[in-house]
């Protein structure tokens, strides 16, 4: 894969861009399409080209990152413009079948990246629909440069993965406003001293994990007997968080659902 274009250069695209330029992709063969000044202002700073229509550069990938209420319109762009794309799908909800219905023969598939892509420590969910065999490793290795890659066996799990992982950086960043809160007010309000701990809390988070895969062992080796953790820990068991979590995820796994309804 030489040669990407980003259709939609938004959040995620940035993401994705940052993270391939940090894993040595070069910026010279980005390109992107975007009708958002404040978006280009961005995609220029990573020195990234805007794709001119009529451009005599081929084209070995282009990754659809619009909303979903723009895919459709975008792909057919993409379409009547350029001779057999292949294209990756970041947008929740439509299924393939949705695209491919508008030419059999397209190279299409469907990719769930998160915004940790940025740092290279992003989880991008694939499914494939119609990419050849080495078509599909060439965009896993592409995509292997931003962080880990799933493959997926069923489509309806990338609704599954968009309500968890696409979603997910969300989820914590919610939680940590919390923390945020109450910090500020401990920290005479240094934003700088704040951030510092919150974001060595969540390192440290992940650190354990690498090294222990038991979540159980690892808040055992946090909460004593009669301690603070734990009455902490019965307080979030009896208000039932973890089944207000994971409410909160099948809403948003209820909604990419409906999204391929509505579009
Ligand atoms: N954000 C995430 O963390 C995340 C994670 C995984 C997947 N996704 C999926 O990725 C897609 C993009 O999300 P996002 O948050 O990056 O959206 P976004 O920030 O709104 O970026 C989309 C960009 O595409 C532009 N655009 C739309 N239609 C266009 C067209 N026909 N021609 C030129 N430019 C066009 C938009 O311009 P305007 O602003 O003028 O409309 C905007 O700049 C969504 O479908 C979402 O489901 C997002």
């Amino acid at each position: 894969m030489k040669n990407i274009v980003l259709f939609g250069g938004g959040n995620i695209a940035q993401a994705v861009v940052e993270g391939l330029i940090n894993a040595d992709f070069k910026p010279d063969n980005i390109f992107y399409i975007d009708r958002n000044t404040r978006n280009q202002k961005a995609l220029k700073k990573l020195k990234i080209k805007n794709l001119k229509k009529n451009a005599s550069i081929k084209i070995d990938l282009f990754i659809l990152a619009v909303k979903p209420k723009d895919a459709i319109e975008a792909y057919k762009q993409i379409l009547n413009e350029y001779k057999d794309p292949k294209i990756v799908s970041f947008v929740a909800g439509i299924k393939s079948k949705k695209y491919i219905k508008l030419n059999q023969d397209i190279q299409f598939l469907r990719a769930m990246p998160n915004t940790s892509a940025r740092f290279n420590l992003g989880i991008t969910a694939i499914y494939n629909s119609s990419f050849s065999k080495n078509n599909l490793a060439k965009v896993s290795k592409l995509f292997k440069k931003i962080g880990i890659v799933m493959n997926l066996d069923n489509e309806s799990k990338i609704d599954i993965f968009t309500g968890m992982i696409g979603s997910g950086p969300a989820y914590f960043f919610y939680l940590l406003k919390s923390y945020e809160k109450k910090l500020m007010s401990l920290c005479n309000q240094d934003k700088k001293k704040v951030n510092a701990a919150m974001v060595n809390l969540i390192k440290g988070v992940g650190f354990s994990i690498e090294n222990n895969d038991n979540l159980d062992e690892l808040i055992d080796a946090v909460a004593s007997k009669k301690g603070t953790t734990e009455a902490g820990l019965k307080s979030f068991k009896s208000e039932k968080l973890d089944k207000i979590f994971e409410k909160g995820i099948s809403a948003a796994i209820k909604r990419s659902k409906e999204i391929s309804n509505e579009f």
